[in-house]
């Protein structure tokens, strides 16, 4: 098999995206402002060979209960890439940076100066930024869609522009002939849009992979298919089936393809939550302890799903053979999944710690299980890769390289080494010096 799987890991909190993760026995508590926690856990995807962290961010708290719960994300993911570059050597770093609130010229310096100091190993998550409560935090509000996108198409091409402002030798450092750098071959960007302009050059030479990846996380909206399908070497998704998701796979593709490129170099690849145990018993447990309050804040949305009421008091109980002879699966694509488990025989608390609701699967279980799950999405052409977020990031992040990454390996689906030094080595991606012609079209 020549094709294999593309797989990163989150990187995001220290704790897990569940609200009481935090308080887990076994879990530092200081995690959230641990820099040497944060190394850790890329230490470990980098000894598993892993192609990339991958750092959300959205720096907002609305809707967090900071009472009793942990923010979803990193203090500052630039800040965090810095610290995880230099105690790396191999593995990439996807970075989210919003296109609404920076302005291109930061963006592309603080990125190119990572793709510096981590020798060619980092990468861009461009995304548009959504909550009313991050563009508050910037004196704004979040602009309508068209304006996102329409600054998202200008912030790229700005970025990248800057970013290949330098020739791929112009950076001579040559102490004889006394010669530091070939103007000839730095030239300015001088690119004005309807929303942003920068005038260039930027100041920094390229990296060994040229210049930084660009990613999008994103769902297959119109607009999210025109940015990434024009930009992205990657996408990072949200798709609840195979079916979900080979529909979004060949939307990618097809964006990219609508815009001159080859599908292969538009990579899709979804999330999954992994809860690994010895049993589907101890990895629901699992998922169930971290849960908080939050199945019984759900338990009402499960009843829509499944048409039909059941004691929320009651969340152990199985549904009775009654209730089940008159559940009906909603409109929720979810809900068949949701309907199938409660004929199993499963409890609603059970079934919410399936991830029915999540917006990616979960799979509470075995190591195999979890390379069963990714073996079949691959083999369907519904993933080039996954993300994984584990339950509990940093004790789950363990789990997986220890335990699934071998079965991985073991069937071939899977590297044993890294394929070079750089991200772009990783995804196959080109190096990229100069401007890419494409992007000024
Ligand atoms: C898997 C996934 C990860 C995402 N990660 C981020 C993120 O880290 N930061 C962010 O601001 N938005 C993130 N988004 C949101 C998207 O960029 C986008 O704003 C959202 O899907 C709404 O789509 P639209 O802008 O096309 O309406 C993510 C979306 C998905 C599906």
């Amino acid at each position: 098999m020549t094709r294999k799987l593309i797989i990163g890991m989150h990187l995001g909190n220290g704790y897990g995206a569940s609200p009481a993760a935090w308080r887990m026995p076994g879990v530092d508590p200081m995690n959230f402002t641990s820099y040497d926690a944060k190394v850790r856990h890329a230490q470990t995807a980098e000894r598993g060979k892993l192609h990339f962290l991958f750092f959300p961010d959205g720096p907002g708290t609305l809707g967090v209960d900071l009472d009793h719960e942990a923010p979803g994300f990193n203090l500052d993911v630039m800040m965090t890439a810095a610290a995880v570059a230099r105690a790396t050597t191999r593995i990439g770093m996807v970075a989210t940076g919003s296109t609404t609130f920076n302005e291109p010229f930061n963006l592309a310096r603080q990125f190119k100066a990572l793709d510096i100091m981590s020798h060619g190993r980092m990468g861009w998550n461009a995304v548009t930024s959504a909550g009313e409560d991050v563009a508050a935090n910037y004196g704004q509000r979040i602009p309508a869609s068209a304006d996102r996108y329409g600054r998202a198409h200008e912030m790229v091409q700005i970025v990248q522009a800057l970013w290949g402002s330098w020739g791929k030798d112009a950076w001579l450092h040559d102490q004889q002939s006394g010669r530091f750098a070939r103007s000839e071959e730095i030239t300015p960007v001088n690119l004005q849009g309807e929303y942003i302009a920068s005038r260039g050059p930027l100041y920094i030479p390229p990296s060994e992979q040229g210049q930084p990846v660009i990613f999008h996380a994103g769902g297959a909206s119109p607009n999210a298919l025109n940015l990434a399908g024009r930009f992205a070497s990657a996408v990072i998704g949200a798709a609840f089936s195979i079916e979900h998701a080979q529909m979004q796979r060949q939307a990618f593709r097809g964006a990219a393809a609508s815009f001159g490129r080859d599908p292969d170099e538009i990579k899709y690849i979804p999330g999954l939550i992994t809860a690994i145990g010895p049993d589907t018993r101890t990895g629901l447990d699992r998922r169930i302890a971290i849960a908080g309050n939050s199945f019984e804040q759900r338990a009402p949305y499960l009843q829509q799903m499944l048409g039909v009421r059941f004691d929320l008091d009651r969340l152990d109980n199985p549904l009775n053979r009654q209730t089940l002879a008159r559940a009906r699966a909603s409109q929720d694509p979810r809900a068949e999944k949701a309907l199938r488990l409660a004929q199993e025989g499963w409890s609603p608390r059970d079934i919410l710690a399936h991830g029915v609701i999540e917006p990616q699967p979960v799979v509470a279980g075995t190591a195999t299980e979890v390379a069963d799950h990714m073996q079949s999405w691959f083999e369907a052409e519904a993933a080039d890769g996954f993300w994984i977020a584990p339950s509990l990031e940093i004790e789950g992040g363990e789990d997986f390289v220890d335990q699934v990454v071998p079965i991985l390996q073991e069937r071939g689906l899977f590297h044993t080494e890294y394929a070079g030094p750089t991200l772009r080595a990783h995804l196959g991606a080109p190096d990229q010096y100069g401007v890419d012609q494409r992007i000024l079209a």
